[in-house]
């Protein structure tokens, strides 16, 4: 059986001499959501620009519901749905003429539009003029499009870029639905992972080209480990007593804050019992997590906004 719906081997695309995506192995489960993560410039659109066959890799395959970009590609396109940057429409005209439009082109039913407009919760506002739309019923509207000729696969370039907290939550159970009730596998890029962290099965985290991490969210939520954080008199001298013992620990002077990482309880026990023995005094200990945004950030080296 086919396990994955997008899987590329080295993809890679120079312009000139700078490599924009480097030797990418993308691993899409078929019906999952795979969250493609990155900050402002790290290759994403350009590499979902490969995957709609839009621009040519300049090395690597391309393997898309099991075929060969390079060799099926009519056959693939014709099964994937895709929303890249901003939609385009006729603004004058309502949302249901968009479809009815691209639905004549590709010889689509009438019930159709109005089953993907239903799908994306445009059906009471299909008769009004575009130009009247929010961003996010644009964007809807845009997904409806992408929805209409029953693709497999669904790509989604930032569609969350822009819109408030409310709309990206209607992208997000929209999205949501897609595998559970159609069986459709989505790929939905985004700079911020708190926008998809609560929808993506999967994630592979792209920065300056390179895909460092892909995985599921679990194994991504592995990776936030808590940590002690233990107020003191003296964290420098506490930091070196605990290092002393094994654990790591990094002081942090202006607040008075000694931060260990700490995997089980038992360990901050001892940490306390060791720091109070050697005289230091404890003014407060709090065991921290790192959020999945602290490691996103971590991975792809961004400052902290905190
Ligand atoms: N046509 C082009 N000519 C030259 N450089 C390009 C071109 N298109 C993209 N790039 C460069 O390739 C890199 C990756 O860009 P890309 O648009 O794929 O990033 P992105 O992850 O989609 O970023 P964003 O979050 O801003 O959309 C960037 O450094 C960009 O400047
Ligand atoms: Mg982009």
């Amino acid at each position: 059986m086919l396990e994955y719906a997008i899987d590329t081997k080295q993809l890679t695309r120079r312009i000139g001499r700078r490599e924009t995506v480097k030797e990418i192995n993308l691993k899409v489960p078929i019906g999952g959501i795979y969250g493609f993560l990155g900050p402002n410039g790290a290759g994403k659109t350009t590499t979902i620009r490969m995957l709609l066959g839009l621009i040519k890799p300049s090395s690597g395959e391309i393997s898309i519901l099991g075929k060969d970009l390079k060799r099926d590609r009519i056959n693939i396109l014709g099964e994937i749905g895709s929303l890249v940057e901003s939609p385009s429409y006729y603004a004058h005209l309502s949302g249901y003429k968009n479809l009815k439009i691209i639905a004549l082109i590709r010889g689509i039913s009438e019930t159709r539009i109005k089953e993907v407009l239903k799908l994306v919760r445009l059906d009471k506002d299909a008769y009004r003029q575009v130009k009247n739309y929010s961003l996010g019923m644009k964007q809807r509207l845009g997904i409806a499009a992408a929805l209409i000729t029953y693709p497999k696969l669904l790509i989604l370039d930032e569609p969350t870029n822009g819109l408030d907290p409310s709309g990206i939550q209607e992208i997000r159970e929209l999205i949501t639905r897609l595998p559970r009730d159609y069986g459709i596998t989505v790929l939905i890029s985004s700079h911020l992972l708190s926008e998809i962290e609560q929808v993506a099965t999967h994630v592979g985290i792209i920065n300056n080209g390179e895909l460092i991490f892909q995985g599921s969210i679990q194994k991504l939520t592995e990776k936030s480990r808590p940590y002690l954080w233990i107020e003191t008199d003296h964290p420098e001298e506490a930091a070196i007593a605990l290092r002393q013992y094994g654990w790591d620990a990094d002081p942090e002077l202006v607040t008075n804050q000694v931060k260990t990482s700490v995997i089980e309880k038992p360990q901050s026990a001892e940490m306390i019992k060791l720091l109070v023995n050697s005289q230091h005094e404890i003014y407060r200990v709090a065991e921290k997590k790192k959020t999945l945004e602290d490691i996103f950030l971590e991975l792809t080296g961004q400052e902290h906004s905190l």
